[in-house]
Order: structure tokens, then C-alpha cells, then sequence
């Protein structure tokens, strides 16, 4: 995957998400954590350079590991003192784990997502969480916004462009994963999934 400019840059990439999210951006991290427990271990895959564990993990003693595949995300996040390795996570070796999470990266994996969950699924003994956002700026009615955000998010390959709505994720979801889902969370700006594996 070519890298789009914001994924070069962790202090751009932050800004861009306090444009979007404002305050919110730290307190959405602690709602994220509060479906997990404590003293749990967790993977994160696209963990970006860690700030779910920063803001929402740090102080629950929790056995943390971040993949994600962005050089300068990773270096950042190894500056800060976390456990994030880099790599793609398509070449992942799925360990078992307590919780899998992945937050606002699904659209990644577009035009195939579930197929990254089923694999998170068979590997969490306990909930799987998926967070993506429903609203975003490449989705913005004001064409300055979506072409700006189109520029910082071009991965020059045209297929960055892709963002899940709320209908079309509901939709992918319900179709996958109707029998697995435990709780499904609202927010202005995103939509929380709690899944879990029917063994
Ligand atoms: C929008 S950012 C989200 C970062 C973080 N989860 C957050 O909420 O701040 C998407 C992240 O997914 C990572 N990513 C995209 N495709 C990936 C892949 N195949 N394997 C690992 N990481 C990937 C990017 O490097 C980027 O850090």
C-alpha cells in the first residue's frame, strides 16, 4: 500500500482528526475502553501510533500489543513507550487474545472487511471491537472539505476513496455477522460494534 501523506506524518494525522472529532477525540478512546476489562490482554490492529492505549487503555493494566503498518506511526508510538509492532496485518498471525480491536481503519480493507474480522473472531476469546466512523470529511457536502481530505488521504492508487456510511456498514455487518453481534453503540460520528465468536 502506497502511504498517503497524513499516515507520514503523525502530528498532521492528529490534527486532521481533532478537525473532525474536537473534544470528543479523547473521550471517544475512553468509551471504546469501557468495554474492556481490566487486566485483559488486547491487540489493536491499524493502531496508528497508539493513542487508544494512550487515552483509553494506559491505567487498566492491560497486556497491549498495536500492529500497524506505517513506519512513522510505529516509530512514534516505540517513542512512547508502547508495545506496536509494524506490519501488515493481512500477514498477521492472529494469537489469541482477550479482545481484538480495530478502530476507524475498516474502510481499509474494503472491498472484502469481513474478512479481517473473521479472523479477528476466531482469534478473541473474548469480544471483538470494530469502530468506524459514519461521518467523514471525504463525505463532507463542502467540496473544499472532501477534496482537501481526498488530498491528505490519496494513497495515489485511487482506492483510498471508499468510506463506509452508516446504511452501508449496518448492512455489511448484519449480512456477516448478525449472529455475532452483542451490542452495537451509537456516537455523533461513528458506530461501535461488540462481536463475539459463536463457538
Ligand atoms: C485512520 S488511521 C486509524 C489509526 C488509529 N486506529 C486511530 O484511531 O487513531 C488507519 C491506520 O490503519 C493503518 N493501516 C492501514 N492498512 C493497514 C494494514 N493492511 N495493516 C496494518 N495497518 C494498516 C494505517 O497505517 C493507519 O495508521
Amino acid at each position: 500500500m502506497k502511504r498517503s501523506l497524513i499516515y507520514k506524518q503523525p502530528f498532521l494525522y492528529r490534527l486532521m482528526m481533532r478537525i473532525l472529532y474536537g473534544k470528543e477525540y479523547i473521550e471517544r478512546f475512553k468509551t471504546i475502553a469501557s468495554f474492556i476489562a481490566n487486566r485483559s490482554s488486547v491487540v489493536e490492529l491499524c493502531c496508528g501510533f497508539g493513542d487508544f492505549y494512550a487515552y483509553g487503555l494506559k491505567d487498566k493494566q492491560i497486556d497491549y500489543l498495536g500492529i500497524d503498518l506505517s513506519p512513522d506511526f510505529v516509530k512514534q508510538g516505540l517513542k512512547n513507550g508502547l508495545n506496536i509492532i509494524e506490519q501488515d496485518v493481512n500477514n498477521f498471525n492472529f494469537s489469541k487474545s482477550d479482545y481484538y480491536v480495530m478502530i476507524s481503519s475498516l474502510y481499509h480493507f474494503y472491498p472484502q472487511p469481513e474478512i479481517i474480522i473473521k479472523k479477528m473472531l476466531l482469534a478473541a476469546t473474548g469480544n471483538v471491537i470494530i469502530v468506524e466512523p459514519i461521518k467523514n470529511l471525504l463525505n463532507s457536502k463542502y467540496k473544499i472539505i472532501s477534496r482537501l481530505a481526498l488530498l491528505l488521504t490519496n494513497e495515489g492508487d485511487g482506492k483510498n476513496s471508499f468510506r463506509f456510511t452508516e446504511e452501508s456498514l449496518d448492512r455489511m455487518m448484519k449480512f456477516n455477522f448478525e449472529k455475532n453481534i452483542v451490542k452495537v453503540r451509537k456516537t455523533k460520528k461513528e458506530k461501535i460494534y461488540i462481536l463475539k465468536n459463536i463457538r
